[in-house]
């Protein structure tokens, strides 16, 4: 059977950190506030010249240095976004073009902040079905341009960033000892649009728009989202909290992280948590996150990790790993 195994991984961040404290005197928070609901200590916002495009191929030029490869190596570009530099073309492809790529394929996948557990699980797709060897998959965001700077409800809560994984076809046994993508499970449903979303677009308001959420309403429905499809992949695997490795989820809220592994047995020092430095970056949190756990030699080859998401839509979704 053909894997998609990990063979690198980067990140990029923008050069700015807004503290906390840097909230103070421009809505009404304090840094008390925002950690204690949150978690949330620091995230990077982009300056005028960092864009979704420009983080996602530093962090993809980190992945390929990492792999050992150059840009010719690669046959698919993967970018999961909810702020493409333009409504189009897609920003992998303008991705593709800053990597001097001119084969291969390129496209975007929104799924908001699943997009990084949508995209890997359709790049593992696209190499088990035999259309690309080597994918790069980006998590790449600036959600700092889509929120309302004045509402202190959502502005405190998203940062900039990006990160990338070059997935490479591996002819594996078929079992979970192998290495590479082992099992997903997704989900969306639209019923939920209200509870968080960007009012403006192309087709309806012709503008960009702004972040809306009622957090009390995504918070609520949040732990159970994401353990019912941990379940899943733990009943197709076999493996279960104890044989798991590391817990790579989406960086929204430290409360929700924390009672999602509590609700499904997994120890809390098997939970990779970034949110205190990143914020919530959508769909660059997973890979920040795993760039993070990957650097300072938590994850290693072999390793079972179980990555997870849950955002806008809702959409949410769970993916088993062994690194
Ligand atoms: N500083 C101070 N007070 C604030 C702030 C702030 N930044 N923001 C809100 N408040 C106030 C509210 O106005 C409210 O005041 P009130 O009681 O007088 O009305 C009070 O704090 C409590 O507000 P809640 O919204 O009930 O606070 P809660 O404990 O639910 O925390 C939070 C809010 C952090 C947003 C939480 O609900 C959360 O994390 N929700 C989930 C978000 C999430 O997971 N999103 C994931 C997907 S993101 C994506 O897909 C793009």
């Amino acid at each position: 059977m053909i894997r998609s195994v990990v063979r690198g991984i980067g990140s990029a961040l923008p050069r700015r950190i807004m503290k906390n404290a840097d909230f103070e005197g421009m809505v009404e928070t304090s840094d008390e506030w925002i950690a204690q609901r949150t978690g949330i200590r620091q995230r990077h916002i982009a300056a005028d010249d960092e864009t979704t495009a420009s983080l996602g191929e530093a962090a993809a030029r980190a992945a390929l240095e990492n792999a050992g490869l150059t840009p010719d190596d690669i046959d698919l570009i993967v970018l999961a976004t909810s702020t493409p530099n333009n409504t189009f073309p897609a920003t992998a492809v303008e991705i593709q073009n800053r990597l001097g790529m001119r084969h291969g394929f390129a496209f975007d996948m929104q799924a908001v902040c699943s997009g990084f557990v949508y995209a890997v699980t359709t790049a593992d797709l696209y190499i088990k079905g035999g259309l690309a060897k080597r994918v790069l998959v980006i998590g790449a965001e600036t959600f700092s341009r889509i929120l309302d700077w004045s509402d202190r409800s959502t502005c405190v809560l998203f940062g900039d960033g990006a990160g990338a994984l070059v997935l490479e076809a591996e002819q594996g046994d078929g079992t979970i000892a192998d290495r590479g993508v082992l099992a997903a499970s997704l989900r969306s449903d639209g019923v939920h649009k209200d509870k968080l979303y960007v009012d403006g677009g192309p087709s309806t308001t012709g503008t960009v728009g702004h972040l809306k959420m009622e957090g009390r309403e995504v918070f609520k429905h949040a732990v159970g989202m994401i353990t019912d499809v941990i379940e899943d992949v733990f009943a197709q695997t076999g493996v279960s909290a104890e044989t798991l490795d590391w817990f790579v989820p989406h960086q929204a809220n430290k409360r929700i992280i924390d009672a999602s592994a509590k609700k499904l047995g997994i120890a809390d020092e098997k939970a990779v948590v970034t949110v205190h430095m990143h914020g919530n970056t959508s769909a660059a949190s997973v890979p920040l996150a795993l760039s993070v756990a990957v650097a300072d030699g938590r994850i290693k080859k072999g390793d079972l990790v179980m990555l997870e998401a849950m955002g806008g839509g809702f959409t949410w979704g769970a993916v088993l790993v062994r690194w």
